[in-house]
């Protein structure tokens, strides 16, 4: 049996003002502290793991790029010394592309990572600046060209849809982009999330976001730039040529089995004929402290019952191109209705959205799990 390993380093340099991630700003982390008892809670699940082929790991955050290598180095050998992890599984780490941490990516690439995702957000200036982030176009770009020489795989994150942002910008931006990518580009449109410096910002009125109309056709435009060099759109903010997916991402969305080790992570696993849904403690002092005591986060290990999988089933399976299969509990009238309005297909007993499907996700979710499942 197959399962992926998501590790979250929960600390940033700084918290940037549209992120709600679990991330928090510290200072004097004790990085032998945390890689012993990240490698204590990956031990947690020993039994678990014991007849498992590790596909994927995913490092992410928060910022893991700045752990100190021998975090990263030091999991990464454990789980090769006492789990069955082969050669070829991806090990991904995310990374911001400041001078300092990509400094770093010849350590990590020789601990055994082979594919970054880089935070590059945006490669202007002046979008950095809005998003409040610690690197500059040029240190974005110096990072792109460092991650090529070291990792077998890398991708970048934009996010887009900004205030003031024409259609042309993002055009130019994103052809740029391609140009610079390496077959893997996650593109996402800027969201406001309750909580965070732009939540308030953005309530008192002090930038405004494209309207609907051309967040969508910005949507569209991505697609049709990143289409003729071989792009696919494989999730809705995820694109790759054959054999750049992401495999980790891949498995959440496939609704493969993972742990989620480190504060406020998020696991799938099965055991017995069961399906567990585990979530960490999100605090990163409290995790320490549950960790040293009982040997894990924990604070939800929840047996799924039919209907929650399927829920989550599609909630997932719908985001990307491959689709899900349609199941007898589903309500046949919403998936006509949905067919009707060119938001769904039906092929070979899988539904998978279609490009407008895609640009209305949330509110397709809604109506097809709606009530009588
Ligand atoms: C866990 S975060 C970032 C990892 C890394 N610390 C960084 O900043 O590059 C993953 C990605 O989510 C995206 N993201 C986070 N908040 C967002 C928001 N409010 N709207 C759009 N994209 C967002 C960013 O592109 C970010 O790179
Ligand atoms: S976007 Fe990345 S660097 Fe910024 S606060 Fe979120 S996790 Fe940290």
């Amino acid at each position: 049996m197959k399962c992926s390993i998501y590790i979250h380093w929960p600390f940033c340099k700084s918290k940037c003002p549209y992120c709600d991630f679990n991330s928090h700003v510290r200072d004097g982390i004790d990085h032998s502290l945390w890689r012993a008892s990240l490698i204590k809670e990956i031990d947690y699940y020993s039994q678990y793991l014991k007849d498992k082929e590790i596909v994927s790991i995913f490092f992410g955050g928060g910022t893991p790029s700045l752990a100190h290598e021998s975090v990263i180095s030091g999991i990464i050998e454990h789980l090769a010394k006492n789990y069955n992890l082969p050669n070829i599984a991806e090990i991904t780490m995310e990374a911001n592309p400041t001078s300092v941490e990509s400094s770093k990516f010849k350590a990590i690439a020789a601990a055994g990572v082979n594919r970054v995702s880089l935070g590059i957000q945006s490669l202007y200036e002046k979008n950095l600046k809005f998003l409040g982030r610690e690197h500059s176009a040029f240190e974005a770009k110096a990072a792109i060209e460092v991650a090529r020489k070291y990792f077998s795989k890398f991708s970048f994150d934009l996010i887009y849809a900004l205030p003031k942002q024409s259609l042309n910008e993002w055009a130019a931006e994103l052809q740029e982009a391609k140009s610079l990518a390496d077959g893997h580009l996650s593109l996402y449109q800027l969201t406001i999330e309750k909580g965070t410096k732009f939540f308030s910002e953005h309530k008192q009125g002090r930038f405004t976001l494209p309207d609907e109309d051309l967040a969508a056709d910005m949507y569209t435009l991505t697609e049709e730039i990143l289409e003729p060099d071989g792009y696919k759109t494989y999730e809705v903010s995820n694109y790759a040529k054959p054999g750049h997916e992401c495999i980790h991402n891949l498995q959440y969305w496939q609704y493969g089995e993972y742990l989620g080790i480190g504060p406020g992570a998020h696991g799938r696993i099965k055991q017995g004929n069961s399906r567990y849904a585990t979530q960490n403690i999100s605090s990163p002092e409290e995790w320490l402290k549950l960790v040293n005591i009982t040997g894990a986060g924990l604070q939800r290990n929840e047996a799924l019952n039919q209907e929650d999988i399927l829920k989550e089933t599609v909630i997932m399976g719908l985001r990307t191109s491959a689709g899900v299969v349609a199941h007898p509990l589903m309500n046949k009238q919403r998936i006509t209705t949905l067919c009707d309005n060119g938001l769904l297909e039906l092929i070979d007993n899988k539904l998978i959205t279609t490009n407008q499907g895609r640009l209305l996700l949330n509110s397709v979710i809604k109506y097809l799990l709606s009530k009588d499942l």
